[in-house]
Formats: structure tokens, sequence, C-alpha cells
């Protein structure tokens, strides 16, 4: 029999301390305190979901990863935070989706990738059950689906372990909020398919060799996936309007990625993606990442012709949770925004870097000593014009009063004084993604 600790007295996990740790209560709280000027564009909630087990685990065989999903959101207007929520994701009889949430289709949605469906969010955050788009969701979802702004279609590519085994399940949603195509992509050794990226022309697979692991399983370690050194890597090009047969693979040097930026079709042809690139994952360490090897900021251009990929280092500072102006989505970008990772420090998020991919060059919103701002969500300013006419939305922990504050950045003067500092009621744990979703994309309540 192994010993369990309760989440809060946990001292050999690292994802179980400190601000890893989960939070005990659900918190709501109205007009809270702010430092500075909340935008008056911003309408609506800014949500970011993570886990939070509520459970007793095991602490030598946690992973980050695993563990009830608890989303905390902020709604701003008219200058103001209204209010503060954090609650738990139900899915009735398993763990509620922990990695994303966001709005689509007037409909407010938790997501986790591996098989459980999409969880249904009223304004409030209450989960009001498992939505499968209207019951035309058969196989699995993603955390990471993609929006086209064109078309306004969802495009996820989506893997389930244990029910498929041998390939993935590429889906796209309708703006009527149904599934409107499914496509089977035959893969091998059930990979770990964390996001997909896609262009007017391209859905783009990661096919990267960490891979589900028996041996790992035989160990009895929570969450079934590690590297896997004799598996090749590749990344495949679906036509939107193709099959699987269609699916143009390349093969790149092994590595992983959790999280591409925005991608494009260049002019000549090619397949043009920004992404938070490692050379390993989960080696030897099965509790979660940020452990063994660091991410860095690349571009992969793939060339569906040559069937070859060109990588390029455009940062080596260790950075993740890349983000975009939604606005450039599917098109040439030139600004990317993510978060430095500093793993072994006393807060795992530092500064916002922005990014320019056209000059290569670099700019970063420092926070303070102890301070670290997580996922930076874009949101456009209303009358924005510039592609960084945008407030970036940053959660930010601060080590030495153990407190959350949600910031606001104007990215086009991001290392100005933040805009608007908002006192949270409770932390916020270290956790996934979130989104702004603003009142005007809601159904009438
Ligand atoms: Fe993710």
């Amino acid at each position: 029999m192994t010993d369990t600790l309760r989440p809060h007295d946990a001292v050999t996990n690292p994802y179980l301390v400190g601000n890893m740790a989960p939070v005990e209560h659900e918190v709501t709280a109205f007009d809270l305190p702010v430092t500075g000027t909340i935008p008056a564009d911003l309408e609506g909630r800014w949500l970011r979901n993570g886990p939070n087990p509520r459970s007793e685990v095991d602490p030598r065989t946690h992973h980050w990863f695993l563990g009830d999903g608890m989303v905390h959101g902020v709604r701003l207007r008219g200058g103001r935070a209204e209010w503060y929520r954090n609650r738990y994701v139900s899915n009735d009889d398993s763990p509620g989706p922990n990695t994303n949430v966001g709005g689509f289709a007037g409909t407010t949605w938790a997501m986790v990738e591996a098989g459980s469906p999409p969880v249904e969010l009223d304004y409030e955050l209450n989960s009001l059950g498992v939505n499968r788009f209207h019951d035309t969701l058969t196989g699995p979802f993603s955390a990471h689906p993609k929006f086209d702004p064109t078309t306004g279609e969802l495009h996820a590519m989506g893997y389930h372990w244990p029910d498929l085994v041998d390939h993935l399940q590429y889906v796209v949603v309708g703006r009527d909020g149904r599934v409107a195509k499914t496509i089977d992509i035959p893969v091998a050794d059930m990979p770990m398919v964390h996001d997909m990226s896609l262009t007017p022309t391209y859905a783009v697979v990661y096919d990267l060799p960490v891979t589900v692991s028996f041996d790992v399983i035989g160990k009895g370690f929570s969450f079934p996936f590690a590297w896997n050194p004799d598996r090749a890597a590749r990344v495949g090009l679906l036509p939107r309007l193709g099959t699987a047969d269609d699916v143009i693979w390349c093969d790149v040097d092994p590595c992983y990625v959790f999280h591409p930026l925005n991608a494009y079709d260049a002019p000549d042809g090619t397949v043009v993606v920004d992404l938070c690139r490692y050379d390993s994952m989960m080696v030897d360490n099965f509790n979660g990442p940020f452990s063994e090897v660091l991410p860095t900021f690349d571009r992969w251009t793939i060339d569906p012709v040559a069937r070859r990929v060109t990588e390029t280092r455009i940062d080596d500072r260790p950075q993740e949770f890349p983000r975009h102006n939604p606005r450039v989505g599917l098109q040439q970008h030139r600004y990317g925004y993510t978060s430095e990772v500093s793993p072994g420090a006393e807060n795992l998020h530092g500064a916002i870097i922005k990014i320019d991919v056209e000059q290569r060059t670099t700019q970063a919103h420092e926070f303070g000593h102890g301070r670290g701002g997580a996922e930076p969500v874009v949101v456009p300013k209303a009358d924005g014009v510039a592609e960084d006419d945008c407030w970036i939305l940053t959660v930010v922990y601060d080590v030495a009063t153990d407190a959350s504050e949600l910031c606001i950045l104007d990215a086009a003067d991001i290392t100005a004084t933040e805009v608007a500092r908002i006192k949270l009621p409770q932390r916020v744990p270290y956790g996934f993604h979130g989104n702004w979703v603003a009142d005007s994309s809601v159904a009438p309540r």
C-alpha cells in the first residue's frame, strides 16, 4: 500500500507545493481593489483553467497534468473589476477538464485533451455538464482547438487513451456549434498530441516522440506518457479539404512541442509556425514538465514539396504559453507574447516577453523580484489598428505575499508600468490556459 498525503501536506512532489499546491475554497468576491485604470473597452471575463486536485493524491506518482479542473475568473466592466470567482469544473463521474477555458458559439467551455469531453460553464463559472457540441461529438476533443476567424469554425486534433490506440481524430466544429467533419489519422505508438496548428490551407499535426509507455504505467505513475527515444518525430500537413491519405509528413529532429504560436501559409507555398520547442520531454521525470529540458522559441518553415522542416532559433530564453493577437490568426503575424519560465527559481514564471519575429528582437515586462506573469492573454483594443494595439492580461503571483493579481499591460508599450493591477482575494495556483471572453460574444442570458 502506498502512503498518501493530502495535497497541502505534500513535500516530495514539486507540483504539489508552493503555488503549485491547490487552493481549498471556492471564493466569490465583488468590487476588487484596483491600482491604475482598467481600460473601459474591456467588458467581459478573463478566465483561466488549471489542475486543483481536491482528493488525496500520492505525491510520488501524481502528475501536474492531472487533478480536478478549477476555473478562475474576473469580470471587468466600466473600468471596474466587478467580481472574482473560482469554481471546480464538474464532470459528474470523473475530474472535470483542467487545461483550458474559453468561449465559442455563445457558450463557455472547459476543455482537456485525451478523451474527456468539454464541459459547459455558465456565466458565473458553474458547471452545466458535459457538452458534446449538441451530441455531435462522438470521439475525443482537445484543450487547444484553433478558431478560424474567416469560416467561424473550430478545429481540434484529439487523441483518446486507451480508447483510440492507433489514430488521432481531427474534428471540425461549424459556426453553429455542431461537428461538421471528423477525420481519423493513423499514427503509431499513441503519441501525446497536445496542440495543433491551422492555416487557411492545412491542419498541422505534431506527431512527436512522447508516447504511451507501459514501463511508466507499470511503475505506477499516474500519467502514462514518456519520451520514446526509438521513435521518429514528424510533422504532418493535412490539406483542409483532403483526407487522411493526403497528409504530407515531414521528418523533424526529435523534440517535443506543447504549444505553437500562430501559423500561416507563406507566399512561396511553405507553412510557417513559431513554437516553444523542447529537445526532449519526460525522459526521467514522469510528474511534469520544466524539470529536465527547457523550451526555446523557434520558427519552423515546413516545405510540403521537399517534405522538409527548416528550424530557426528566434529566442533561447526559456519561455512558454505563446499567444498572439487573435485578429491575425492564420495570417502572417509580427508579434508573439510568452511567459518566461524559470524552473528552480522561487517563481515558475518571470517576465512577459514580446517577440518581434520580423525584426527578431524582444522586449520584456519584468514584474519585480519574486513576481512573475503566467500565460499572456492578448485582447485587441476596441479601436486598435496596429497588430500590437492590444491589452495583455496575465495573472501575476507574488512569492513574498503568496498572493495573485490580474495585471493588464499595454502590448504597444510592454515595458511600461502595468496599466492596471487587480488584487485577487486568493492566490491563483500555477496552471495552464485561459482566454478573454467578451460579453459581446456571449449568448443572451
Ligand atoms: Fe497547453
